[in-house]
């Protein structure tokens, strides 16, 4: 197997396009190995698919050549310990295993003012989906969801139509299910639009090569979630005993840093003006005088790489202030004692469910973008 990593143009980059591809050139495989049936009825073999009934049907010969953490967890246990427990790590799951599939058990959902109603049955593939209202009916399968949960998980419906990005996605922190962020309130124009929003094959590569660690041209992630060698290039040659030594984006620049992680949590936004954009972190420091100023201020100088941000520990954070400024002297009130990141990242709640914190570090006058 071998990765391939799209260079972004600026173009994409502002169409949050990002991905790597997995190319498949393994030999032919046994025959026990040959993927089902397809629901269209092809059997088309994918490299995804390959790959998933390998790990499914445990083809010994092949299961070495499946790429997971464990391979580096005997030299790095640190860093495999704390990446697990990481939201990158888990950023896509396969339906059933989801919070979203925990809930649905005898769950009717329905969209206000009497719109469409949604059903949901488990079955052996994921998640089956029927959005009917009256007579109108749509249907789709659930077979990924989006999303370690901190704060929100989304599926993907997969409909004869394509993939959908699905309407209902659900909010672990009210624990239970919502209008997914961005999508029209109301009731659905039609059975399509009440599964979810379309998502071209461009579109839904994107989405899973943020949330996996490649994506294969029929849209199957390679592995999901944001594993080691997605940041880390050639560290499964590294593993397999090559002597080179993997990419390391600890020994960037700050600049190289922000857009390494930008990547995927955006330099730019795909629409301006929107209040939604505070969650694309590095878009809004880059904006910051303590960034361009500095020209030190790196995503690294506050998150310990491979942990989740640390949620109510304001000192940690508070202190990286510190390291730059002599707080009595710029506050020589209250404020040189107080809670920085208060008054200067201040957070924003975007949904009932959503929060996030602003990375345009500044004077933050109430309101201003
Ligand atoms: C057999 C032991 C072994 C395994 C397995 C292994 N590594 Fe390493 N790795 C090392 C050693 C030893 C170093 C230190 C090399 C050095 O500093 O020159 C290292 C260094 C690194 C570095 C730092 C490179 C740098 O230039 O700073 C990264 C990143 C890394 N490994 C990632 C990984 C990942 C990811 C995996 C799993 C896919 C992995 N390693 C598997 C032994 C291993
Ligand atoms: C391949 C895409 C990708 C890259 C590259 C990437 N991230 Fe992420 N990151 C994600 C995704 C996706 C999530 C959200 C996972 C989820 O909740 O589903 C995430 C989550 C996080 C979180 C946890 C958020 C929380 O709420 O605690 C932090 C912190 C983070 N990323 C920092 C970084 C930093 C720093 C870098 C660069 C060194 C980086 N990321 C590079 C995709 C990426
Ligand atoms: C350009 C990369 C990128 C694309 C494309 C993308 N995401 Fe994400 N997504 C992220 C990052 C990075 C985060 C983490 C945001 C944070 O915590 O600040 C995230 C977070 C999420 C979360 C919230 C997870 C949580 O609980 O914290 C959901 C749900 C989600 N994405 C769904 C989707 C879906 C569905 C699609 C496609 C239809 C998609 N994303 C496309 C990068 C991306
Ligand atoms: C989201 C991107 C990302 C992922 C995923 C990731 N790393 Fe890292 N890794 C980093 C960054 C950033 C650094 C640099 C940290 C620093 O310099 O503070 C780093 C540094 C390292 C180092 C060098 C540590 C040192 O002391 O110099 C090793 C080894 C490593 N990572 C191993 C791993 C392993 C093993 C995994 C998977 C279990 C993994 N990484 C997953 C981003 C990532
Ligand atoms: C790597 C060093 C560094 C770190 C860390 C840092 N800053 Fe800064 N900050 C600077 C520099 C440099 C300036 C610009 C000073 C100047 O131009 O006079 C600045 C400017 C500022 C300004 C003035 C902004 C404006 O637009 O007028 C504020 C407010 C600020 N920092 C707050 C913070 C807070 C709060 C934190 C912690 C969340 C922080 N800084 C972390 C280096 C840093
Ligand atoms: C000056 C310090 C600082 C820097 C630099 C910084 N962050 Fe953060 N980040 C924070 C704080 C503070 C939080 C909120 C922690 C909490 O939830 O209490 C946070 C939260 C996050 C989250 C969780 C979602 C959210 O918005 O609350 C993500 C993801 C994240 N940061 C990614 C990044 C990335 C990527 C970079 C580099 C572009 C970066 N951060 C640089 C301080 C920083
Ligand atoms: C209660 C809100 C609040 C707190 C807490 C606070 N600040 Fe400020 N800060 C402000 C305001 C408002 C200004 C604008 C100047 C003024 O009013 O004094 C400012 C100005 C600044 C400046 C720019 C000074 C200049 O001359 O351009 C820096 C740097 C700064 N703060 C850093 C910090 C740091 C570091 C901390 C934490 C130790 C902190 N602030 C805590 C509200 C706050």
């Amino acid at each position: 197997m071998q990765y391939i990593r799209f260079k972004l143009t600026q173009e994409q980059m502002a169409n949050w396009s990002v991905g790597t591809l997995l190319v498949s050139d393994e030999p032919a495989l046994p025959a026990e190995c040959n993927p089902p049936p397809r629901r269209n009825g092809s059997r088309e073999a994918s490299g995804g698919m390959r790959f998933w009934c390998c790990l499914a049907l445990a083809c010994p010969a092949l299961i070495a050549a499946v790429p997971s953490a464990e391979l580096c967890r005997q030299c790095h246990a640190p860093e495999y310990e704390a990446h697990v427990r990481s939201a990158h790590f888990t950023a896509m799951k396969p339906a059933r295993q989801s919070s979203f599939a925990q809930g649905l058990n005898g769950l009717t959902l329905r969209e206000s003012a009497d719109g469409y109603e949604f059903l949901y049955k488990l079955t052996a593939e994921g998640i089956a989906i029927t959005a009917i209202r009256g007579t109108r009916r749509g249907e789709g399968l659930i077979e990924w969801v989006i999303g370690a949960g901190l704060q929100g998980q989304t599926p993907l419906v997969r409909t004869p139509q394509g993939l959908r990005e699905s309407r209902v996605s659900y909010y672990p922190k009210l624990e239970r299910y919502g209008v997914t962020f961005g999508h029209p309130a109301g009731v659905s124009s039609s059975p399509e639009a009440a599964l979810g929003i379309a998502e071209t094959k461009g579109e839904a590569q994107q989405c899973i090569g943020c949330h996996s660690s490649g994506v294969t041209d029929d849209l199957e992630p390679a592995v999901p979630g944001v594993q080691c060698w997605r940041c880390h290039d050639g560290a499964l040659e590294h593993a397999n005993g090559g002597d080179k030594p993997p990419f390391n984006p600890g020994k960037l620049s700050a600049d190289g840093q922000v857009l390494f992680c930008a990547e995927c949590h955006r330099l730019k936004a795909p629409r301006t003006n929107d209040p939604g954009n505070v969650r694309f972190q590095p878009m809004r420091l880059i904006q910051s005088r303590c960034y361009k100023n500095s020209k030190a201020l790196a995503c690294t100088t506050c998150h310990v790489a491979h942990h989740d941000a640390r949620r109510n520990d304001l000192d940690f954070y508070n202190g990286k202030c510190r390291g730059c400024h002599a707080a009595a002297t710029i506050h020589a009130d209250a404020r040189g004692q107080g809670n920085c990141i208060g008054c200067h990242m201040p957070s924003v709640q975007l949904h009932p469910a959503l929060r996030f914190t602003d990375h345009y570090i500044r004077i933050a006058r109430s309101k201003s973008p």
